[in-house]
């Protein structure tokens, strides 16, 4: 214990919590979620009937993987193609499998801050799809984009699939991708998921299953702090809660203290104070229309060259260039 708290104290995580938890109102970053017990998590959630998204993605995909895979192989010369977090790639293997159908010049280069997911994906695609050249590469968004960069020789085609641009804020979102637009040349490609608003109903029980999963996912970021910090959470002492709304198409998450408390965090040698029903912010999980995507892709100098929907527009994946002007 002795040697962990002193290498914890000196983790992104480790300050992350101590910010977070000491700042009013309070906050985690749903970034931690992902440990090997959050990532099972996730995908037992992906697999929930009330979370669409996962679904209307890979109908997507089904349906209109023709028309993507000529989309990404250009003019039929070489590319490669990037994936950040890539988790189990169930979605993207739709468009592996069309594009060595369609005998593409491609290899595969999946990036997640998930070591373990990389092992089992790159295993999986080797088994499944034997001819797809897979590279992982671990690491935050942020780290791995300059590796990206370096990569020139080839044209790249980027896929970020699954809304996670939805777990930033607007303006972070611009930063981000501009960040993007910085490492593309003139031809390469971005693909890019986006939840779209539709009745509130329907995106409040996506992040509110009656079955708890969702906020047993949630209170993994306690369970963490316990496990990786020495803390003393008592899970059962808070409830998780979800609101969205309509106007901003923001989708937030809190865990709420139900009673007051005292939380001793080891490794930060933090005593943190709850009083009852105060809440500790946890995610966002922004929903969009075209209007705002346009607004983003703007800002970010990024052009929208096609995009792709489900029957009803309840989820949109955009492909984007490099503005010209
Ligand atoms: C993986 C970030 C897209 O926000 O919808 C699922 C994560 N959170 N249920 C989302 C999540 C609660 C998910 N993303």
């Amino acid at each position: 214990m002795q040697e962990k708290t002193a290498t914890a104290l000196n983790t992104d995580f480790a300050q992350e919590v101590r910010e977070g938890l000491t700042d009013y109102p309070k906050h985690l970053s749903s970034k931690y979620f992902y440990d090997e017990v959050g990532d099972k998590l996730f995908q037992d959630i992906m697999a929930m009937p009330e979370y669409y998204l996962t679904d209307s993605e890979f109908n997507i995909l089904e349906t209109h993987k023709e028309g993507i895979s000529k989309l990404f192989m250009g003019n039929g010369g070489a590319f490669s193609l990037f994936e950040l977090g890539a988790g189990d790639g169930k979605k993207t293997k739709i468009l592996l499998r069309n594009l060595v159908e369609k005998e593409a010049d491609f290899d595969y280069r999946p990036i997640d801050i998930s070591q373990n997911a990389l092992n089992q994906l790159e295993a999986s695609v080797s088994f499944e799809i034997p001819e797809v050249r897979i590279n992982t590469i671990q690491g935050t968004y942020f780290e791995t984009l300059a590796d990206i960069a370096k990569q020139n020789g080839r044209r790249k085609v980027i896929l970020f699939l699954g809304s996670n641009i939805g777990n930033l804020l607007h303006p972070q979102a611009v930063e981000f991708l501009k960040n993007i637009r910085d490492i593309l040349n003139e031809d390469d490609l971005v693909f890019m998921g986006f939840d779209q608003k539709k009745h509130p109903q329907k995106i409040l029980d996506a992040y509110n299953d009656k079955t708890g999963i969702t906020e047993a996912f949630n209170k993994n970021l306690l369970a963490r702090i316990n496990k990786e910090l020495g803390g003393n959470f008592e899970l059962d002492n808070f409830l998780h809660w979800e609101v969205y709304d309509p106007e901003t198409g923001t989708a937030k998450s809190y865990l709420v203290a139900k009673k007051a408390q005292k939380v001793f965090i080891e490794a930060l040698g933090l005593k943190v104070n709850f009083k009852q029903w105060e809440t500790i912010h946890t995610e966002i999980s922004q929903k969009y229309d075209d209007e705002v995507v346009n607004w983003l892709a703007d800002k970010a100098g990024l052009d929208i060259i096609a995009q792709f929907s489900d029957g009803q527009s309840e989820y949109r994946d955009y492909v984007f260039k490099k503005s010209q002007r």
